[in-house]
């Protein structure tokens, strides 16, 4: 299991690194993608930006994208020290993701997206940088505008679905439907992956066993979690 803020880094065949950490006290879990040819450095919803830049320092890189699961405050928490740290960085997320009602201010961050995502909910759009190649998928429900991302070994799933469970859909801005939705076309999607990939959950929380791993396996993901197996709406 990961410490607060301890980086796991994986190497595919293709060269491309896939660091995962854990951080703060809700265990936000962030994914990155590195391409060290091109200098291509992609994170998912920095948590702590401060420790990231370090992290990445030591390694002579640094952020140069980062990829918004969705705004609400725990994960776009580093936001403002990154963009302190490093004005010049991509800020990618969907266009929906900026919400802007009375009672979303105690919900949602502020960020100011550099290139927004604009496609319809239920569909995926292949997104690159560098030799990076990724799919983003416009799943809102838990939070408007919410994306997971996957490629290269992993399915980013941000609060879609974490190892057992689902994102709770309580919160302004929030639509149970929707989210119904987005779990029936997560099922399909993580179907066609290969069954080793790993789901990164948006939190580190339990699994059926009790324990509480990082990840799961697509496989073990599809065979346990309980909104992925509900058969309606209600029962997710
Ligand atoms: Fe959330």
């Amino acid at each position: 299991m990961l410490g607060n803020g301890e980086f796991d880094v994986q190497v595919g065949e293709d060269g491309i690194e896939v660091w995962v950490t854990q951080m703060g006290s809700m265990m936000n879990m962030n994914t990155a993608w590195i391409d060290r040819e091109s200098g291509t450095v992609a994170i998912v919803d920095p948590f702590d930006s401060e420790r990231w830049v370090k992290a990445l320092a030591t390694e002579g890189l640094h952020p140069t994208h980062l990829l918004y699961t969705h705004s609400h405050r725990d994960h776009t928490a580093g936001f403002p020290e990154m963009l302190r740290l490093v004005p010049d960085v991509e800020v990618w997320g969907h266009h929906e993701a900026i919400h802007k009602s009375f009672l979303g201010r105690f919900v949602f961050g502020n960020i100011s997206l550099t290139d927004e995502w604009t496609h319809e909910a239920n569909s995926t759009i292949e997104w690159s940088a560098g030799g990076i190649n990724l799919s983003i998928t416009h799943s809102p429900g838990h939070a408007p505008g919410h994306c997971t991302i996957h490629g290269h070994g992993v399915y980013h799933a941000g609060d879609l679905l974490f190892t057992a469970s689902s994102g709770r859909v309580d919160l302004p801005g929030s639509d149970p439907t929707a989210q119904w939705k987005s779990i029936l076309f997560a099922r399909d999607l993580l179907r066609t992956l290969p069954s080793d990939w790993r789901l990164i959950p948006g939190h580190r929380y339990d699994w059926i066993d009790g324990s509480t791993p990082d990840w799961v396996s697509v496989s073990e993901v599809l065979a346990h979690n309980y909104a992925l197996n509900a058969r309606e709406l209600d029962s997710f």
